[in-house]
């Protein structure tokens, strides 16, 4: 049995989030075209000298970063243990890159990895629809980070269809001063909609061809987030941000998911370059990253003794 292993997981942008209303179970349902981005964060398990759960984190956000039962890693390590009536007895180490509350689904990320980490130390061999049901017990983005490059989720977006993707796509994105919680962007979904019907969510055809055939001034025509009205109502000043991304040349901008971080797609890297250079001098964000996608989804990259 290897004595650590490390999984690379990426984050993600939608580039379609379509909301329905609120279910009875407080979830929405969606029509969620996920994109895995090469914004990467690491998670390493090894066995735990004194046999307890512990659980570290590095990184320039790692301050807020929970480092108890409530962080999805704890909480995956703990899930496969208990699937197999053994004592969930890892250090799970993370080392985070994928903003923090930010939109990029980081914290499922985190889980995923930690999933597919203790999986292999522990030589248990769930099977990948069993990984994947798990995943989906974590949280409604779980299942994308283990999976990567692009699906489209239904349900409370666990349920995923693998997509084709036909080409890259250069992003930029910049995170905000301060994070968005996402059960209080659904909630100002539902304020905001109050009164009104929601219409059923479905993939935009345009959107998937977009996809399929790796065109990126498709693709920057059909982006669309119905989280992005609640998202601007809480954080009035990203207004401020997505308009000085489209004024450097980005072919289009949104939130990602539920923010505060937002994406900007650009024609190629040096576009690209361009556009975060330009966001950071805007002074309308904290940082500006430029990160290429698709990107493959949590994958072991270390076993080690
Ligand atoms: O599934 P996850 O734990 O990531 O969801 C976090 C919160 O986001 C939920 O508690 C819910 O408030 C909201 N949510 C939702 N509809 C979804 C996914 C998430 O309302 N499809």
């Amino acid at each position: 049995m290897s004595a650590s292993v490390t999984v690379r997981v990426p984050a993600k942008v939608n580039v379609q989030l379509a909301v329905g209303g609120a279910r009875p179970d407080g979830f929405h349902d969606l029509a969620n075209v996920f994109l895995a981005v090469g914004l990467y964060d690491e998670v390493t398990v090894t066995p735990s000298p004194d046999g307890a759960l512990r659980i570290t984190c590095e990184g320039p956000d790692a301050d807020q970063v929970p480092l108890d039962e409530s962080n999805l890693a704890a909480r995956a390590a703990l899930a496969l243990a208990a699937r197999h009536g053994r004592p969930a007895d890892v250090h799970l180490h993370i080392a985070k890159d994928i903003p923090v509350a930010g939109g990029m689904a980081g914290g499922s990320a985190d889980g995923a990895a930690a999933l597919l980490a203790c999986d292999v130390l522990w030589g248990t061999n769930t099977p990948r629809p069993e990984l994947l049901t798990l995943c989906a017990e974590l949280g409604s983005d779980v299942p994308f980070s283990l999976l990567g490059g692009a699906a489209l989720g239904t349900g409370r977006g666990e349920l995923l269809t693998p997509l084709p993707v036909g080409g890259d796509f250069t992003w930029v994105f910049a995170t905000a001063h301060g994070g968005l919680s996402t059960p209080a962007v659904y909630r100002e979904f539902d304020r905001l909609w109050e009164g009104r019907p929601v219409a059923q969510p479905a993939a935009s055809p345009a959107l998937l061809d977009a996809l399929r055939a790796g065109d990126t001034a498709a693709l920057a025509e059909t982006l669309a987030n119905d989280l992005q009205p609640a998202a601007l109502s809480l954080f009035p000043s990203l207004a401020d941000t997505l308009a000085a991304g489209t004024d450097a040349g980005a072919l289009a901008a949104l939130v990602s998911g539920s923010g505060p971080t937002t994406a900007f797609l650009t024609k190629d890297t040096s576009a690209a370059e361009r556009v975060a250079s330009a966001l950071l001098a805007s002074g309308t964000c904290r940082a500006a990253r430029v990160a290429p996608s698709p990107a493959p989804g949590a994958t072991v990259i270390t076993t080690g003794e």
